[in-house]
């Protein structure tokens, strides 16, 4: 079993480390000398991609974190409405939903019951199906009209971690195929926000390597008995908080939660008192400076109020340097992909929480790796 893990401790350690390997096998062959995204597998043309106004995801769990990443993404680099929701929830609605919908199933296992029945629910209103799956010939594909597979690999640890970066960026090449088959006006941006991609592996390398301290921190909560965290973000920065709460959940059976940095005047900050940690996911400083700002009053607030600041922010941010107790710095990045960096530490630190707690982080208690029933 040690040969297993390839020299480390678990599978989930195994396949943090694995993650620049995954994304950058998911982008492979996808994107041309020319800078086109070539998605011939996915067998909808591009005249089926341009016939499309209305995009709907639906998964469960981790992947419906990737999902609501992709929104921003989508309605940013598209301008097609995009909603998503919970398999669970959008199956026993009535969405508004036609032949020019596209309906994206993310999928690690392609066997979850919630997200099987809603394919099945979608295409019974004519909707197109593609689905995202790390798993070749698994349900979900079979029953959807088009299907990208990431290419993680085999994911043994319940909690995921490298198929979720690989749904992200097989997310961002559907969310990018579809702005250049209809030649938005984003062109020029889009082309960058590929270079950036296509760089994007050698960065979450450079995450990984650097991750002692937030090892550390997390030691420190734990010898602490910290009994809560809370994680907030804006923009991307917000599902990103919701994945860091949940893999601490999973592994760490600790009360966690992610907020959209906004609502915390509207309830949240009640929750904190001295002491609390909180985990603050910053955007860039460069460009969207007003997004940073906001999220730089939002430390104020909850420092005023007792809180640890942890915050997540692009190298060389000074300010947030100056307002946080402990920031970790990822390389800098367009804020649409930042995901595919932030959210590295966020798991590492609940891996070592989760550890230095005397938890199995392979395997959870009461968790299994593909939910089969509904
Ligand atoms: C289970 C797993 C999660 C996963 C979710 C959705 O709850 O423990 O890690 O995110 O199912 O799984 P799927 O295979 O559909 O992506």
């Amino acid at each position: 079993a040690a040969a297993e893990k390839g020299g480390f401790e678990t599978f989930m350690r195994k396949e943090i480390n694995e993650q620049p390997g995954a994304v950058a096998d998911t982008l492979r062959g996808r994107i041309d000398e020319t800078g086109q995204i070539v998605l011939d597998e996915v067998r909808m043309s591009d005249q089926d991609f341009r016939d499309i106004d209305k995009v709907f995801i639906i998964a469960c769990g981790t992947s419906y974190h990737a999902g609501l990443v992709t929104k921003y993404a989508i309605e940013h680099w598209t301008r097609i409405p995009c909603e998503v929701e919970l398999a669970s929830e959008f199956r026993y609605r009535d969405p508004v939903l036609d032949r020019s919908t596209l309906v994206v199933a993310i999928s690690q296992s392609g066997e979850t019951m919630d997200t099987l029945m809603a394919v099945r629910h979608a295409k019974d209103q004519k909707a197109r199906v593609l689905s995202i799956s790390n798993t070749v010939g698994s349900t979900i594909p079979r029953e959807s009209d088009a299907v990208l597979y990431t290419r993680a690999g085999i994911e043994v640890a319940v909690a995921s971690t490298k198929a979720f970066l690989t749904q992200l960026a097989a997310c961002y090449l559907v969310g990018l195929h579809l702005a250049q088959v209809r030649g938005i006006k984003y062109a020029d941006e889009v082309s960058a926000v590929l270079d950036e991609l296509v760089a994007a592996p050698g960065k979450i390398a450079k995450v990984i390597e650097n991750l002692e301290p937030v090892r550390e921190m997390a030691r420190q909560c734990a010898a602490l008995g910290t009994d809560r965290v809370l994680f907030i973000g804006r923009h991307v920065g917000y599902p990103v908080a919701l994945e860091g709460a949940l893999k601490l959940k999973e592994l760490a059976y600790l009360h966690a939660e992610g907020f959209a940095a906004g609502e915390l005047k509207h309830g949240p900050i009640s929750l904190i008192e001295d002491g609390t940690p909180v985990i603050a996911i910053v955007p860039s400083p460069r460009g969207r400076s007003l997004l940073h700002d906001k999220i730089i009053s939002n430390i104020q607030e909850v420092k005023a109020r007792g809180a640890k600041v942890i915050a997540i922010c692009e190298e060389g941010d000074r300010i947030t340097a100056a307002h946080a107790d402990f920031v970790f710095e990822t390389p800098a990045s367009p804020t649409l992909l930042s995901p595919l960096l932030t959210a590295v530490p966020l798991q590492e630190f609940a891996a070592e929480l989760a550890t230095a707690l005397g938890r199995d982080i392979d395997q959870p208690r009461n968790l299994a790796k593909s939910v089969t029933v509904e």
